[in-house]
C-alpha cells in the first residue's frame, strides 16, 4: 500500500512541508539519508525490529510502522539484536506492562553492545503518563517514546531524535486526525487488517481503552474502499475490518453511514473473497447488520461477540448497557438469521463485587450458548477507570478458583462445538506451511478453525475445498477434496 513513494522528489534541504502526509514523506527521505550514511560506516545495511504487543489494532498500527521503516532504508531484523528496535505496547491488562518493563533491561545491554542503537517505544502504555514518568526517570537509554496518535510520525520523530540528541517525548492526548496514504509492509500477502475506526466512546468501567486510543473517529467510506481496492488488486482475498466497536461505525461522520451499508459497499469488490471484523459491541449489533451477514456471500459465519459477564447486576456496574437476557436473545436472533454462525467472546473473571451468584450467572450463558471459544481474562485493575476505585475487591485465591472452573468448561464445551463440521467438505485459505507436520499446509474455515492438511507451499493464499477427516478438539485434520 503506497509503497511506491519516490523520496527522491523531496527536497530535504528546504523546510518541512506543514501538510500531512507530505510532510512524513519529507522526513522519511530525510530519514533515509541518515539509513544511508550508517549503511557506509558499518558496510551493512542497517536492520529494525519491531515487538507487538496485544490486540489486532497494534498488529495492524506494526505494519504501517514497519512499512514506514522499510521505506527508509532498514532491513527488516528478526530479534532485537537490531539497529533500531521498537515496542509496540499494550496496556489492556497489567501483565502486559510488565512484560515490557521485563524486556527493557535486556535492550539496554544489546545498546551498551551497539552505541548506533536506536530504542523506541509506542502504543497505548504510553498513553499512561505514570508509565511516561518511570520510563524518564529509570530508563534513561530509551531513545523515542510515543503514543497511540501519532504512529505516522516515526520518521519524524527519528529525525528529531538524530538532529537534538537527546530523547524524545511525543503523547497526544487525543486527535481528530487521520493519516491516509502512508506505507504498510503487510505480514501476509492473502490477508489485511483494515481500520475502519479508531478510539472508542463507550467508558466500560475496567476499559483503559478510552483513555489511551481516545474518542471514537471514523474513517471515511471512500478511503477505506480505495484502501481495499487496492489490497485486493495486490492479492488480498481476506480482510479483518478493524475497530475497538465496529457496529457503532459511520455515527460520528459528517454524512452518517451504518456500518452494514459499509458492509454492502464492501460486498461489491471484485476479487475479494472474505470478510470478517471486530469487535462487536452487542449493545450496538443492529438487525439491519444481522441481515446484510444473512444475505452476504463474503461475511464470515464468526462473529466476535464480548460478553464480559453473565450477571446483569454485574454488567450494569461494567456499564456494558445491555442484560443478560438481552444478550441471549441477541444470540438467538443471529442464530436464528445465521444457523451456522460461530461465536466467540470475552469474559472477564472477579470483576469487583463479583459474588459466586453473579459468576454462575456467567457461567449459565457458557452453557446455554456454548461458545466456539472464549478469552478468559481474570480482571485486572486499571488506574484512572472507574472500576479501580470500586469497593469489593475478589481474594485472589477466589477468583483463581472460579477463573479455573470457567476455563474448563469453556474448554470442553469448545472441543465439542468445534468438531460440528466433521466428515464435511469446508472451503479453506491456507496459510502457511504446517509447522509440525511435513507435507501438511494449515489454513482456516470461514469460521475461523484451523485445518491441517497435505499440501506444499504454492497453496499458500487460496482457498481450497477441504474434506474434514478428523477433529482434534480445536481443530481439523482434512484432505484436499477434488473440485
Ligand atoms: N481486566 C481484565 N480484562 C480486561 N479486558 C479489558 N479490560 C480489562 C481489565 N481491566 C478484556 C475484555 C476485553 C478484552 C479485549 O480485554 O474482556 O473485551
Ligand atoms: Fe474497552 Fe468497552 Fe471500548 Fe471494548 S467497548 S474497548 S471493553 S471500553
Amino acid at each position: 500500500m503506497y509503497n511506491e513513494i519516490d523520496l527522491d522528489k523531496f527536497d530535504i534541504s528546504s523546510d518541512p512541508p506543514t501538510e500531512e502526509p507530505a510532510r512524513q514523506y519529507y522526513f522519511m527521505a530525510k530519514c533515509r539519508e541518515w539509513v544511508r550514511a550508517l549503511e557506509q560506516k558499518n558496510g551493512c545495511r542497517p536492520t529494525a525490529f519491531i515487538q507487538t504487543f496485544g490486540c489486532q489494532m497494534n498488529a495492524r498500527d506494526s505494519e504501517k510502522l514497519q512499512g514506514i521503516l522499510t521505506q527508509v532504508g532498514f532491513r527488516e531484523a528478526k530479534d532485537e539484536k537490531a539497529d533500531f528496535v521498537l515496542y509496540n505496547t499494550c496496556t489492556v491488562r497489567e501483565n502486559a506492562n510488565q512484560k515490557v518493563y521485563g524486556r527493557l533491561g535486556y535492550l539496554n545491554t544489546l545498546k551498551k553492545k551497539n552505541p548506533h542503537m536506536l530504542i523506541a517505544l509506542c502504543g497505548c502504555m504510553m498513553q499512561e503518563p505514570d508509565v511516561v514518568r518511570k520510563i524518564k526517570k529509570s530508563y534513561g537509554f530509551v531513545d523515542i517514546v510515543f503514543g497511540t496518535h501519532n504512529i505516522f510520525k516515526l520518521a519524524e520523530l527519528i529525525c528529531q531524535r538524530l538532529e537534538q540528541k537527546n530523547r524524545i517525548v511525543d503523547i497526544l492526548d487525543g486527535t481528530d486526525q487521520i493519516v491516509e496514504e502512508l506505507p504498510t509492509e503487510r505480514k501476509f500477502p492473502f490477508k489485511s487488517g483494515v481500520n475502519i475506526m479508531f478510539g472508542c466512546n463507550n467508558f466500560c468501567s475496567y476499559c483503559i481503552v478510552p483513555y489511551v486510543r481516545g474518542r471514537e473517529r471514523s474513517r471515511q467510506p471512500e478511503d477505506i474502499l480505495a484502501e481495499l481496492q487496492k489490497l485486493v488488486s495486490e492479492g488480498v482475498v481476506e480482510v479483518m475490518l478493524l475497530g475497538q466497536n465496529v457496529n457503532s461505525y459511520g455515527k460520528t461522520l459528517e454524512h452518517p453511514v451504518t456500518f452494514a451499508q459499509l458492509l454492502r459497499q464492501i460486498e461489491e469488490i471484485e476479487g475479494l473473497r472474505r470478510i470478517r471484523f471486530m469487535t462487536s459491541h452487542p449493545k450496538d449489533l443492529s438487525e439491519e447488520l444481522i441481515q446484510v451477514m444473512r444475505e452476504s456471500t463474503k461475511i464470515c459465519h464468526h462473529l466476535h461477540l464480548p460478553v464480559q459477564s453473565g450477571s446483569t447486576r454485574i454488567l450494569k456496574v461494567m456499564n456494558r448497557r445491555y442484560t443478560k437476557e438481552q444478550y441471549l436473545e441477541l444470540v438467538e436472533r443471529i442464530r436464528e438469521a445465521v444457523p451456522d454462525i460461530s461465536l466467540t467472546t470475552d469474559i472477564i473473571v472477579g470483576f469487583p463485587g463479583e459474588s459466586e451468584e453473579d459468576f454462575l450467572e456467567t457461567m449459565d450463558v457458557v452453557e446455554r450458548v456454548r461458545f466456539d471459544s472464549a478469552f478468559t481474562f481474570i480482571y485486572s485493575r486499571r488506574t484512572g477507570t472507574p472500576a479501580a476505585s470500586m469497593e469489593g475487591a475478589v481474594p485472589e485465591e477466589v477468583v483463581k478458583d472460579r477463573f479455573d472452573r470457567l476455563l474448563t468448561r469453556v474448554q470442553q464445551i469448545s472441543s465439542e462445538v468445534c468438531a460440528r463440521d466433521l466428515h464435511t467438505t469446508r472451503e479453506v485459505l491456507v496459510e502457511t506451511v504446517d509447522g509440525h507436520l511435513d507435507g501438511y499446509v494449515t489454513g482456516r474455515m470461514d469460521n475461523n478453525t484451523v485445518v491441517h492438511f497435505p499440501g506444499d507451499s504454492s497453496l499458500i493464499g487460496s482457498i481450497v475445498p477441504v474434506y474434514l477427516e478428523e477433529s482434534k478438539g480445536f481443530y481439523y485434520m482434512g484432505t484436499a477434496a477434488s473440485r
